[in-house]
C-alpha cells in the first residue's frame, strides 16, 4: 500500500493524499446522513452511518486513505463525561472539576460502536485505500474537558501551573485509555493510526515536555509493543520550535504539519528520513484559482524526493466547494 510504504520512509511520486476532514459538511451526502442520523453524536456512534460517511469522499475522489468518522470527544464521552454538540457553536463539556467521574472500565461498553465501524470499514474499503484509525492526543481532550469547550483554554493554562497534579492524573486516565482505545481499532482493521494533539502549541516548552511529548510517547511505546510493525502519525499542531524534540522523543513514524511550518525547515529537526504530512493552508483550498495552483505546486516541489503523504496543515472547511477539492487532487496526481 502506498499509504503505509511512505510511513515506512519511501519517497512515492507522486505523494499520497487524503484531506483532514474530508468527510464533512462540504459534501451534500454527508449532510443528508448526518440529517438521517440526528445528530453529530448519534452519527459518530451509528456503524452504518459513520461507515457510509467515511466512504463518500474515497467514492468520490479517490483518496489513498480513508479515516475513521468519529471525534476525538468520543473517548471523554466514554469516560463519563457529557458532551453535546450545540449547533454551529462547537463542543460542550460540563468542566471537569472531579477526577472519579471518570471511568476507565465503562469506556469500552460506550466506544464499541466505533470499534465495529473499523471493522465493517476494512471489509468495505478498497484494498489499497489505507484505514486511519485515531484519537486525540491526552493533552488536546484534556484541554477541552477542563475548559469545557475550544477557545483560549484558559482554565486549562491556570490549572498547569496552580494545581499541575490534577492535570496529571487526568493525562495519565486518558493515556491509558487511550492506549486502549487505539488498540481495539487496530485489532479492528486499521492500518495505521493517528493521534491528534491539535492544541499541543498552548503550552510552554517545560510543560509541551510533561504534557504533550510525554504521554505521546507512551501512546506509541504501548500501542508498538502490541502490535508490530504498527505505524503511527503524531499531529503536534502549532508546536513551532518543539516539533524536533517531538519527533525525536515520541517514536513516532511521522508527524503531520499546520500550515504556518516551513517543511524545509520541518525537515532539518526531524528524524533523517521521516515522512512528514501536510500542509496546505485551508484557506486556499476554499479560494481556488491561481492561489490554489500556485500553492500546490509550490508545496510539491518541497516535498518532491521525501517521503511525504499531501494533505491541508489543518480540517476542511464546511464553505469548500467540492470542484475546489477535485482540481486539488488532479493537481497532485499529474504531478510528474
Ligand atoms: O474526516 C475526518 O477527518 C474524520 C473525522 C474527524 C472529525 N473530527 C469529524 C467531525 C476527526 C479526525 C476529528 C478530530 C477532531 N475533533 C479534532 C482534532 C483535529 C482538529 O480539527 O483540530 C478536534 C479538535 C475535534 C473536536 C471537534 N469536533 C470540534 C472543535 C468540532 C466543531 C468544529 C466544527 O467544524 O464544527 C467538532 C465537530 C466535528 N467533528 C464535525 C466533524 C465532521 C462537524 C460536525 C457536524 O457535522 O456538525
Amino acid at each position: 500500500m502506498k499509504f503505509l510504504n511512505v510511513l515506512e520512509g519511501e519517497a512515492a511520486w507522486p505523494p499520497p493524499l487524503w484531506l483532514m476532514r474530508q468527510a464533512g459538511r462540504y459534501l451534500p451526502e454527508y449532510r443528508e446522513v448526518r440529517a438521517k442520523a440526528g445528530d453529530f453524536i448519534s452519527l459518530c456512534l451509528n456503524p452504518a452511518l459513520a461507515e457510509e460517511v467515511t466512504l463518500q469522499p474515497i467514492r468520490k475522489f479517490g483518496f489513498d486513505a480513508a479515516i475513521l468518522f468519529s471525534d476525538i470527544l468520543i473517548l471523554p464521552m466514554a469516560l463519563g463525561q457529557g458532551l453535546r454538540f450545540a449547533e454551529g457553536e462547537g463542543p460542550r463539556l460540563p468542566p471537569l472539576e472531579d477526577i472519579s467521574l471518570l471511568k476507565l472500565e465503562r469506556a469500552a461498553g460506550v466506544y464499541t460502536p466505533v470499534i465495529e465501524t473499523v471493522s465493517r470499514l476494512r471489509q468495505s474499503l478498497p484494498t489499497d485505500t489505507a484505514l486511519i484509525g485515531f484519537a486525540g492526543g491526552p493533552a488536546t481532550v484534556a484541554s477541552y474537558m477542563l475548559d469545557g469547550q475550544g477557545g483560549g483554554f484558559y482554565r486549562t493554562k491556570e490549572l498547569s501551573y496552580a494545581r499541575p497534579g490534577f492535570v496529571r492524573d487526568v493525562l495519565n486516565i486518558l493515556t491509558d485509555a487511550t492506549i486502549e482505545y487505539l488498540s481495539a481499532q487496530v485489532d479492528a482493521g486499521a492500518d495505521c493510526v493517528m493521534l491528534f494533539e491539535s492544541w499541543a502549541g498552548i503550552f510552554p516548552p517545560a510543560q509541551f515536555r510533561e504534557f504533550v511529548i510525554e504521554p505521546n510517547r507512551k501512546i506509541s511505546a504501548a500501542l508498538k509493543a502490541r502490535h508490530s510493525g504498527l505505524r503511527m502519525i503524531g499531529f503536534p499542531r502549532l508546536a513551532g520550535l518543539m516539533l524536533g524534540e517531538y519527533a525525536y522523543g515520541t517514536g513516532m513514524d511521522a508527524v503531520g504539519l499546520d500550515s504556518v511550518t516551513d517543511i524545509r525547515a520541518a525537515r532539518a529537526v526531524c528524524p533523517p528520513g521521516m515522512a512528514l504530512q501536510g500542509n496546505l493552508d485551508p484557506l486556499l483550498l476554499k479560494l481556488g484559482g491561481e492561489a490554489l495552483e500556485a500553492a500546490v505546486r509550490a508545496l510539491l516541489e518541497d516535498v518532491r524526493g521525501f517521503p511525504h503523504i499531501f494533505n491541508l496543515g489543518h480540517g476542511i472547511t464546511p464553505d469548500v466547494p467540492q470542484a475546489h477539492v477535485a482540481r486539488l487532487v488532479e493537481l497532485v496526481r499529474q504531478s510528474k
